[in-house]
């Protein structure tokens, strides 16, 4: 069989950088298995081929069909998804904003390795900061604007579930309330639109109505990451996790709703909104009905993160023209 039709016939992932987080979703992968294989890539060859021995050896034991390999920036470039953690990540009490020029500066070098990208590859962003690098892969990978979305605030939203979840004395499940915006410090909880089961936040958690109640729960979600990596030094099995049912909702076609980071037209930056997602990417944005104080978080993000947008612009800029200085220089010498 030509090796294109072989390829055609295998479901892959890909997962850009694999050290806690990449690994993880490896991991994680095997154990709900929805592909046929996942391809590692990342430039510290020892650890790649470390990890991929050391994640087959779970895979020898039975219960998943999935294979793990070692393949370049170009085999990635032609997988169904691809997840890019690759990146710096935060040292205890850093921000994740403060990461940006270097992973932006990473993120330039995937795609032009990668390059030519399959046109029917979804990208999904998992490394910080996630909405900015969003909005730059939209760019640089020339992939259609609902073929790139970032894991934004799924997690902290899974967060958020979680903690009412305990507080209502229901399963996480049934809990239907999302942080939106930045998954970030200028973060919010749209509490006006939150419900357990069909029933308003309101109603069924009277006490959620209390400002005291909602800062304790915001800087939960807010903060819950930092105090993660202050005493491991990486947060890894929520975000595996995540990442991996985003892969599922895509491959599967499930049409699954999830706070995502996707652009935004109205307001000229990528960050998370609710959105239908399947095997096309983002199907479409689901409306939420904002009170007033809500839409002036979204607004206030939104404008936090385009100065962002415009600051790494002018920075991409300065880059190039520093580079077209030294090629030139390097001709006339
Ligand atoms: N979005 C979220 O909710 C979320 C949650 C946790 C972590 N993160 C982010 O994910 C990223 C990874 O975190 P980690 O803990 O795995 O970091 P890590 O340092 O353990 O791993 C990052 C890996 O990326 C690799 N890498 C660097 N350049 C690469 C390239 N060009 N191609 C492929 N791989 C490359 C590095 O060699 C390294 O192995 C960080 O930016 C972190 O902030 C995001």
């Amino acid at each position: 069989m030509p090796e294109s039709s072989q390829q055609r016939l295998k479901t892959s992932i890909a997962v850009l950088g694999c050290g806690d987080v990449g690994a993880t979703l490896a991991y994680t992968l095997l154990l709900k298995p929805i592909c046929s294989e996942v391809i590692l890539v990342d430039p510290k060859t020892s650890l790649v081929e470390a990890q991929v021995r050391d994640l087959s050896d779970a895979s020898f034991t039975g219960g998943t069909g999935t294979k793990v390999r070692a393949g370049t920036h170009k085999d990635a470039g032609q997988a169904d998804i691809v997840v890019i953690t690759a990146g710096a990540k935060q040292k205890p009490g850093e921000s994740r904003l403060s990461l940006l020029s270097r992973n932006l500066h990473i993120l330039e070098s995937i795609f032009s390795s990668m390059s030519p990208i399959n046109p029917n590859t979804i990208l999904i962003l998992v490394a910080n900061p996630v909405d900015i690098l969003t909005y730059f892969a939209r760019r640089l990978s020339g992939l259609p604007e609902t073929q790139v979305l970032g894991t934004g605030t799924t997690l902290d939203s899974a967060r958020l579930r979680g903690i009412l979840a305990k507080k209502a004395e229901v399963s996480a499940n049934s809990i239907d309330a999302y942080v939106l915006g930045e998954h970030g410090d200028s973060q919010f909880i749209a509490w006006s639109s939150a419900a357990i089961g069909s029933t308003p936040l309101h109603l069924a958690l009277p006490e959620s109505t209390q400002a005291e109640f909602r800062a304790e729960i915001s800087s939960h979600t807010r903060g819950a990451a930092g105090a993660i990596i202050a005493a491991k030094g990486c947060t890894a099995y929520g975000i595996g996790n995540v990442a991996a049912s985003i892969c599922k909702y895509i491959l599967f076609d499930q049409r699954t709703v999830r706070p995502l980071s996707f652009y935004q037209p109205d307001l000229g930056c990528c960050l998370s909104m609710p959105a239908v997602i399947g095997r096309k990417g983002i199907l479409k944005s689901m409306p939420l009905v904002f009170d007033e104080a809500e839409k002036k978080e979204l607004n206030d993000c939104a404008k936090g993160l385009r100065a962002i947008i415009e600051g790494a612009e002018k920075e991409l800029v300065a880059d190039k023209a520093l580079e077209e200085a030294l090629e030139a220089e390097g001709h006339g010498s």
